[in-house]
């Protein structure tokens, strides 16, 4: 039986979720609050800007801002049994994605196989099974969705599992989350459907029109297209599709995937990016997460809010490309290791198994709160491992309140000790330290610190 480590979450409220949060000028705004206690909460903003209003009832702030800046406000909510209360940043700039997007993509569990209900279901169960009260926000849909043809004016349609794009889009922004859709800069994505070459101001209108918010950029067949392998050739479609996405009336985040080629991480911003994958596609074993998971070294100091390093989906729970799904093959050890690196890593996280059969483990591994600000974290620093051996591992995060995230794992085939001495992390003396898993304090250390960690698993720590 997989081992759940994490207690469930109270009665009393308790606002989860990113700190900071960034919205274009005079564009659509879509916050929901992210929000844990018994039902039925009631929601609070003071200080909204101008142009935003709340629905108390259901917590999504929305409208939309005029005027750039930065403004605090102040959320609370409250229910028969207390109130919790805290700041949220709003910028209104050019930046998005201030903190790394969460939220779930079809592809490794329907693979091209999506469909319009399948999408709406995974809406549907991400708020029923309660993941939207800890900040997972987007519903993207990837490969599968396109027609063979364009319309008659070249405008790219949905084939005939998508009859109505902006019905779905409707669907998911009235529970107060995002929308996510896909193509490639290639005449054909990588499923062989119909891609957006020469069509790129086009079908940037047209996704801003469906009310879209988010669009993964594949690289696929437009290898034909590009002259070479050099970085101009590699950053040209991706520098006119960022082109396209400015000049429509929505906030698109930009999310680059091309594998990592030229080192990508040390241009993806600049060509507009808002993430970028940084290697091939991630299957569910131990090799293929460890292997991207552990090697998300030479990209380090590139990640930051509004562009992030992407190590790809995550592969827990029911995944299989679709149609025919099966439980990950990672064991539970293996999957603490994989959501506890995702975020030390600051990496987007998006779910890639079907929400609508999501078991306890599964759902207690992706509602842990503790875990998931150190993925939210406004500093937006990326772990570094400070210690390594053949057996073990120890990463450091740099949090934003001076604190540090600490991801001590176990990579040998036996349950053993890993330790860590203070020294290694740049720090002396005592300290009190908590296990984010668990969400227990463990005490105060002097020096060093170490735990028993199972064969492929992860003691998470932050260090205060
Ligand atoms: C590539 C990408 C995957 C997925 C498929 C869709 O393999 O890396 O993440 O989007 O294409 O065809």
């Amino acid at each position: 039986m997989p081992y759940i480590l994490t207690p469930r979450a109270g009665d009393i409220p308790r606002i989860n979720g990113a700190r900071v949060y960034g919205q274009r000028p005079g564009h659509p705004f879509l916050f929901l609050i992210p929000a844990t206690g018994k039902e039925p909460l009631t929601y609070a903003a003071e200080n909204l800007p101008e142009g935003l209003s709340l629905d108390v009832k259901t917590g999504i702030i929305s409208g939309a801002v005029k005027k750039a800046g930065t403004y605090i406000i102040h959320l609370s909510v409250s229910n028969e049994k207390g109130k919790d209360s805290r700041d949220l940043k709003i910028v209104i700039g050019k930046d998005l994605a201030l903190t790394p997007p969460l939220g779930w993509n079809s592809w490794n569990c329907w693979g091209l196989s999506v469909d319009a209900e399948k999408v709406k279901a995974a809406a549907d169960n991400m708020l029923s099974t309660g993941l939207a009260r800890h900040g997972w926000s987007f519903i993207n849909i990837d490969d599968g969705w396109e027609a063979p043809k364009r319309a008659a004016n070249g405008e790219i349609v949905p084939n005939e599992k998508f009859p109505d794009m902006n019905n779905v889009t409707g669907y998911v922004h009235s529970k107060g989350m995002k929308m996510g859709i896909y193509s490639s800069p290639g005449p054909l994505t990588c499923g062989g459907y119909l891609g957006t070459y020469q069509h790129e101001q086009q079908d940037a209108k047209t996704w801003a029109k469906w009310g879209l918010d988010y669009i993964k950029y594949d690289w696929c067949s437009y290898s034909h297209i590009a002259k070479n392998n050099s970085l101009e050739e590699l950053k040209k479609p991706y520098i006119i599709m960022h082109d396209a996405l400015s000049k429509v009336d929505r906030d698109i985040v930009f999310s680059l995937c091309q594998y990592g080629m030229g080192e990508v991480w040390k241009w993806g911003a600049e060509v507009g990016g808002n993430l970028w994958r940084t290697t091939g596609d991630i299957t569910d074993s131990w090799e293929s997460m460890s292997g991207i998971g552990f090697n998300q070294t030479l990209n380090t100091q590139f990640a930051g809010p509004g562009h992030w390093n992407d190590p790809d989906m995550l592969v827990v729970g029911w995944v299989g490309w679709g149609p025919s799904l099966h439980p990950s093959r990672l064991t539970a050890s293996e999957q603490y290791t994989h959501i506890s690196l995702w975020a030390l890593l600051s990496a987007p996280m998006l779910i890639g198994c079907d929400l609508t059969r999501l078991d306890d483990f599964t759902l207690n591994l992706l509602c842990n709160d503790e875990v998931l600000d150190i993925d939210q974290d406004p500093l937006g620093k990326q772990a570094a491992p400070v210690d390594k051996t053949e057996t073990y591992q120890v990463w450091k995060k740099q949090m934003e309140d001076g604190s540090l995230a600490i991801g001590l794992f176990n990579t040998g085939n036996t349950e053993s000790v890993v330790g860590i001495d203070f020294s290694k992390l740049g720090i002396s003396g005592k300290h009190a330290i908590r296990d984010c898993w668990r969400q227990k304090d463990l005490g105060e250390f002097e020096n060093h610190f170490e735990g028993k960690v199972p064969s492929h698993g992860v003691l998470l720590v932050r260090i205060r």
